[in-house]
């Protein structure tokens, strides 16, 4: 069975939720390999929306859904989000959701941390979603986390406990903060454990028990590659590996049973949080783009920085993650424009670069070049059918992939799950 990793290839809330609901009906396993419920994967089934967070997509559809290893863990807002999605009547048992035991769990400490040291960056601030992510990768790095399984053993459990408030409670007592009672944490944690523990599992078991048995396996990544730990906007990234190679590192499958890697991008660019953003428009045309594309956070709502395509960031995406082929969102956001920009290079200070620098003024000084091309000026809300699209928003499509090398395997035009255009299935090329 073909195995395929979904990534984003921007900077994040591309529509990956829609693309990976998509390509669930075909696949038997989905996985999350890293972040945590800083995700905000919005999926519309049957005119019902659904906001997920940490769950994988596959949940909706009754797919078996694995929280890999390489994702963090917050037990408490999986609760609350297990019980959102309950509620709009989808069963979530043992039977269905797995979660790694070797999962590393974020913590209410973490989450305290995290808006400290984004308080205390001030200006420097990274803008993140406030959820615990960074520090709770960085105890896992530091080998101090406290991960799923842990949760199984309490004396075990206790040790680890002391000697993680052994540095955070240092840590706090520096940034002027109430430490931490170790008794109380046990509590809340074993409180919490007779809630996780069912779903415990060792993850990368099973999934290699399902490629045994000659199942699909649906790897759905989460923020995108311009957010990667080292690929992305440094440091102005989420605290995770983001790009395609995470998926078997993330979720304990090999990389030989790895065989397709589909990228998505919206027509356009969005970006939430600080860093450098070449392509960010700051008049009407920015406006329009958010206000048509209904551009505010998922998860914070926070309203989302817009700019033209930069087909420069995505190229640069579409080599570290190996994509085979895209996905196009929201192409109906552009169809008001008269005309429609593209960045094909940058400037940086009279030199022509055709990649993004990681130094830091460098990165946030490139002006795009653009290429301009016609707006189509008619509606392409809900087409199906590429042969239905206007001939200007195929020579835009077109012109996309000259300048990316890669194949438009399919373009959304509604958040609807059928309103996409399919010209390349990825189960069946
Ligand atoms: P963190 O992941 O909460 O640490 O935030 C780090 C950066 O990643 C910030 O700029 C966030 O806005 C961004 N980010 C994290 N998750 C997402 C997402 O799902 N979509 C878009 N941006 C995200």
């Amino acid at each position: 069975m073909t195995n395929i990793v979904v990534i984003g290839a921007q900077w994040g809330d591309e529509g990956k939720g829609k693309i990976v609901d998509l390509m669930s009906e075909k696949a038997d396993v989905v996985v999350r390999f890293q972040g945590g419920n800083n995700a905000g994967h919005t999926l519309v089934v049957d005119g019902v929306t659904y906001k997920l967070q940490l769950l994988p997509s596959g949940i909706v559809r009754g797919k078996t859904s694995v929280i890999g290893n390489g994702v963090v863990v917050n037990p408490w807002g999986l609760r609350e989000e297990m019980k959102r999605i309950s509620d709009l009547g989808t069963k979530i048992s043992p039977d269905v959701l797995k979660i790694s035991d070797q999962a590393t769990l974020i913590l209410p400490l973490h989450q305290e941390l995290d808006h400290m040291s984004e308080e205390a960056a001030g200006k420097g601030k990274i803008g993140t979603t406030g959820k615990g992510i960074g520090p709770a990768y960085q105890d896992k790095v530091a080998r101090r986390a406290i991960r799923v399984g842990d949760l199984a053993e309490p004396e075990t459990l206790r040790m680890k406990v002391d000697n993680l408030l052994l540095f955070h409670n240092g840590l706090r007592k520096g940034w002027g903060q109430p430490l931490i009672d170790a008794d109380d944490l046990m509590k809340q944690l074993t409180e919490i454990a007779d809630f996780i523990l069912p779903y415990a599992v060792p993850g990368w078991k099973i999934l290699a028990d399902k490629i045994d048995e000659g199942k699909a396996i649906l790897f759905e990544g989460a923020q995108a590659t311009m957010l990667d730990n080292d690929f992305g906007t440094y440091p102005f990234v989420t605290s995770s590996n983001t790009i395609a190679g995470q998926a078997a590192v993330g979720s304990g499958v090999g990389m030989k049973y790895i065989d397709k890697v589909v990228g998505v991008v919206k027509a356009y660019t969005t970006r939430v949080g600080a860093g450098p953003f070449p392509t960010e428009l700051f008049d009407s045309d920015g406006d329009h783009i958010r206000e048509k594309g209904r551009e505010y956070g998922t998860v914070t709502g926070r309203p989302r920085r817009c700019g033209w395509f930069d087909a420069v960031l995505v190229r640069q995406a579409i080599r570290v993650n190996g994509i085979h082929s895209l996905a196009v969102m929201k192409l109906d956001i552009l169809d008001e424009f008269d005309e429609i920009k593209v960045c094909v290079g940058y400037d940086l200070d009279g030199k022509k670069l055709d990649y993004f620098p990681m130094q830091f003024n460098a990165s946030a000084n490139v002006k795009p070049i653009y290429e301009t091309l016609p707006g189509w000026k008619s509606s392409t809300f809900g087409v199906r059918d590429y042969a239905k699209l206007p001939e200007n928003a195929k020579k835009y499509l077109k012109r996309l992939e000259e300048l990316l090398g890669v194949k438009i395997g399919m373009i959304s035009t509604s958040p609807e799950r059928e309103d996409t255009i399919i010209i390349e299935n990825p189960y069946e090329n």
